[in-house]
C-alpha cells in the first residue's frame, strides 16, 4: 500500500478582492507541455529560467491578421516592429510570412541587414537616425518616417550630396479620443504642423513624400481609435493629392494593438477584454474609406504591428526556490526569474499556472524573484495553490519586449527556445555566460 501523500493545512482568512466577478477564486489548469513538448523536457535541456517561443502560435497570429485585412482591403502590408522582439528566429518567423521590417535604430536595421533583407522591404521609425545612417539607408533605398525639421533638413543634404531623390514618409502625431496622445513623435496634424512640415518638404524638392505615418501608442484597447486615425490620414491624403497632386504610396497606421495580456489597472482578465483583430481591421478599413481616388490609385495600408503578434506566444518557465509566510499573513513564493528578466511584470498582471498537477487549498499568494530587491514582485497577490521547492511556474503572454528590454543584473539573462510546428525544439538565444558579459569591460593601465 502506498502511503498517501502529506498535505500540509492551510488556514486562510477571507478577503475581499480575491475573487472573480461571480465570487468564485480563479480556477487553474496546469500547462504541462506547450505545442506537444513537456515543460519539464525544457527546462532538463535548457535549463531555467527559460523562454519558451510557439512557432504555431506566431504563425497563427501573423496570418489570421494579415488574412483579415486582405479581406477588407486590396493592398496591404506587415512590417514586424523589431523593438518589441528582434532575435532572429522571432524576426525569421514574420519574414517568411512576407513581413517588412519597421526599425527605430542603426542596431535594429543592421540586424535586418544581417538577416538579409531586402534594404526596401525596411521602414525606418525613430526620432534619431544621424546623417551617417541617412548616408547609409537613403540610397539603399529605405523608406525613413521623418520625426522633425532637422531630420528633413539631414536628408535633403544626403539626397542632394548623393545625387538621389529618395522615397519618404512623414510622422504625423494626433488627437484621438481614448488615448493619451504621443506628440513628441512627428509633427501634429491639428495644429497644422504636419501640413506645413509637409509642404516644406514639397517644396524643398530634394525628397519623394511616399507616405503618411501615425503610431498612436500601444495597448490600445478602443479599435476606435484606429477609425479615427485612419480617417485623419486619409484627409491627410485627399488634400494632398487635391491640393498638391501628390498620390500616396502609402498610409502607415502603427502598431498599438492590445495582447490577450491583463494590465494591472484593468478590471476583466485580458482573454475576456482584449479586441480580436476582426475589430481592429474593421475600424482601420472603416476610417479608411474616407480615401477619395481611383481605386487603382489606393494607397498600400502599412501596419506595424508588434505586441499583438508575439506577446501571446511566449512563455516564462520559471522555478519555485522557497516558500515564505510573509508578516501580513500571504504566502511568498520565491522563484528563480526575477523583473530583469521579465520586464513586463511592471505593468501587467501575468497569468501565471503551474506546469504540475497540484494539490492543496489556493491561498493569496505574491510571486517574487532573487533580485535581493523590494522591486522584485513578479506578481503581486494572487490566489495560488502550494508549490513545493523545484516545482515550475509558467508565465504567459511574455513575448513582447521582454526579450529586448531585460536587463543584466546580477545574473545572466536566461536561454530562449522555440518549439517548432512539428515538434522539434531548439535554442534560439543561449544563456549568457560571464565572457558575454564581462567581453567588453577594460581596466586602465594607469589603475
Ligand atoms: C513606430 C512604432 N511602430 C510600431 C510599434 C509597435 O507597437 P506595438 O508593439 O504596440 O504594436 C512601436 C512601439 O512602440 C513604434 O514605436
Amino acid at each position: 500500500m502506498t502511503k498517501p501523500l502529506y498535505e500540509r493545512p492551510t488556514l486562510v482568512r477571507h478577503q475581499m478582492g480575491m475573487m472573480n466577478k461571480f465570487g468564485r477564486a480563479q480556477a487553474m489548469q496546469p500547462l504541462e507541455s506547450i505545442d506537444g513538448v513537456s515543460v519539464d523536457e525544457l527546462v532538463k535541456t535548457y535549463g531555467s529560467p527559460l523562454f519558451v517561443f510557439s512557432e504555431a502560435d506566431l504563425v497563427a497570429r501573423y496570418r489570421e491578421l494579415h488574412d483579415l485585412l486582405a479581406l477588407r482591403y486590396r493592398k496591404i502590408r506587415i512590417a514586424w516592429s523589431y523593438k518589441t522582439n528582434y532575435l532572429d528566429a522571432i524576426c525569421k518567423v514574420f519574414h517568411r510570412e512576407g513581413a517588412y521590417a519597421e526599425v527605430v535604430s542603426e542596431f535594429e536595421y543592421d540586424k535586418a541587414m544581417r538577416m538579409g533583407i531586402d534594404p526596401t522591404h525596411v521602414h525606418f521609425n525613430g526620432p534619431l537616425k544621424s546623417e551617417a545612417t541617412l548616408e547609409r539607408v537613403l540610397p539603399a533605398g529605405t523608406v525613413i518616417h521623418i520625426d522633425h525639421f532637422d531630420e528633413m533638413a539631414a536628408a535633403e543634404r544626403v539626397a542632394e550630396r548623393q545625387g538621389i531623390r529618395p522615397k519618404v514618409a512623414v510622422r504625423v502625431n494626433m488627437a484621438v479620443e481614448s488615448v493619451p496622445p504621443w506628440s513628441r513623435f512627428g509633427f501634429n496634424l491639428e495644429s497644422g504642423q504636419a501640413m506645413e512640415a509637409i509642404r516644406r518638404l514639397i517644396a524643398g524638392d530634394k525628397l519623394e513624400l511616399a507616405g503618411v505615418h501615425c503610431h498612436l501608442g500601444t495597448f490600445i484597447t478602443d479599435p476606435a481609435a484606429y477609425k479615427q486615425a485612419a480617417a485623419k490620414l486619409a484627409h491627410l491624403a485627399n488634400t494632398l493629392r487635391s491640393e498638391h497632386g501628390v498620390l500616396l504610396e502609402f498610409i502607415d497606421v502603427g502598431g498599438g494593438f492590445a495582447s490577450h495580456n491583463t494590465l494591472k489597472a484593468q478590471y476583466l482578465p485580458g482573454e475576456q477584454a482584449t479586441p480580436s483583430f476582426s475589430r481592429y481591421v474593421e475600424a482601420l478599413t472603416e476610417g479608411l474609406s474616407q480615401l477619395d481616388c481611383d481605386p487603382r490609385d489606393l494607397p498600400t495600408l502599412v501596419l506595424e504591428n508588434g505586441r499583438a503578434l508575439v506577446d501571446d506566444a511566449g512563455y516564462l518557465v520559471s522555478t519555485v526556490v522557497a516558500n515564505k509566510r510573509l508578516r501580513d499573513g500571504r504566502r511568498g513564493l520565491v522563484v528563480d526569474a526575477g523583473v530583469n528578466t521579465l520586464f513586463t511584470s511592471f505593468w501587467y498582471n501575468h497569468d501565471v499556472v503551474s506546469a504540475q498537477p497540484f494539490r492543496g487549498i489556493p491561498e493569496p499568494t505574491v510571486i517574487y524573484g532573487p533580485l535581493c530587491m523590494n522591486i522584485d514582485v513578479v506578481r503581486d497577490t494572487l490566489v495560488f495553490p502550494a508549490m513545493s521547492v523545484g516545482d515550475r511556474l509558467v508565465l504567459k503572454n511574455v513575448g513582447a519586449y521582454n526579450v529586448t528590454q531585460w536587463m543584466q543584473f546580477i545574473t545572466y539573462r536566461p536561454a530562449v527556445v522555440m518549439v517548432g510546428r512539428d515538434g522539434k525544439h531548439g535554442l534560439i538565444r543561449r544563456r549568457e555566460q560571464l565572457e558575454d558579459i564581462v567581453g567588453p569591460e577594460e581596466v586602465p593601465d594607469w589603475l
